[in-house]
């Protein structure tokens, strides 16, 4: 079976980590996984994959311009094979959050909604599948004036947590994502002729490359 392709965009790290953390899971899937930067331009045709999984945080309410402008990019191709989008936010965490006032977390739910829709409309293209993924919290990464912000968020919203870090991450909710997807990618992959050669020169760090039993 072709490999899955994982993209990611992140400004503060954590989404590079979710990308690894699949790219894992489809190992353990048997499954052969690429992960690449959505910053990088050399890519092969995304028709060599059997599904291409794309993660990016979202800043300010808008998702990483690296991942807008592969999308944009790459859309005919992104419409040949199956996809997940991962919208990766601290407003989920809150939506997601059993404690919080239901009012609260419907406008987070909102939100997250609204940022997912502002994806389609900047890029002129919507995934098979989109779902949000509440990110971390960290005070390490950022400047100064963030750090202070960051701090207080932290202080707010997780009072009793005195770590610098804080993730808010489902990864079970997150493996059966791509539990899904791996699923759909080898009916969509039976259908399909044996991928073409690799290009001279090409390259991107293979994840998860255990053969299939
Ligand atoms: C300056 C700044 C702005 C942020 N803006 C938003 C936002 O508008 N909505 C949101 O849900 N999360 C926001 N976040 C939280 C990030 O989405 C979250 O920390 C995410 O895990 C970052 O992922 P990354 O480390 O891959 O960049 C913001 C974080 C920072 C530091």
């Amino acid at each position: 079976m072709r490999p899955i392709l994982v993209v990611y965009a992140t400004r503060n790290g954590h989404t590079r980590h979710i990308a690894e953390r699949i790219a894992d899971r489809i190992r353990t899937l048997c499954r052969e996984a690429q992960i690449q930067d959505a910053r990088t331009e050399a890519l092969p045709a995304l028709e060599r994959y059997s599904a291409v999984i794309l993660a990016a945080s979202v800043h300010l309410g808008h998702h990483e311009r690296e991942m807008v402008k592969f999308v944009r990019a790459r859309r005919s191709e992104l419409g040949r094979v199956p996809t997940l989008l991962l919208s990766v936010s601290l407003t989920e965490a809150a939506a997601a959050d059993v404690h919080r006032p239901d009012g609260e977390r419907l406008d987070a739910r909102r939100a997250t909604r609204k940022a997912l829709e502002d994806f389609v409309l900047e890029t002129g293209w919507r995934a098979d599948r989109a779902v949000s993924v509440a990110g971390a919290l960290t005070d390490t990464a950022y400047g100064p004036l963030t750090r202070v912000l960051m701090q207080k968020i932290i202080h707010r919203d997780v009072p009793d947590q005195p770590a610098r870090r804080v993730v808010f991450t489902d990864w079970a909710a997150l493996n059966s994502e791509v539990d899904a997807l791996v699923r759909g990618a080898a009916e969509h992959g039976a259908t399909l002729p044996a991928a073409p050669p690799e290009p001279p020169g090409f390259s991107t760090a293979v994840v998860g490359a255990i053969p299939a039993p």
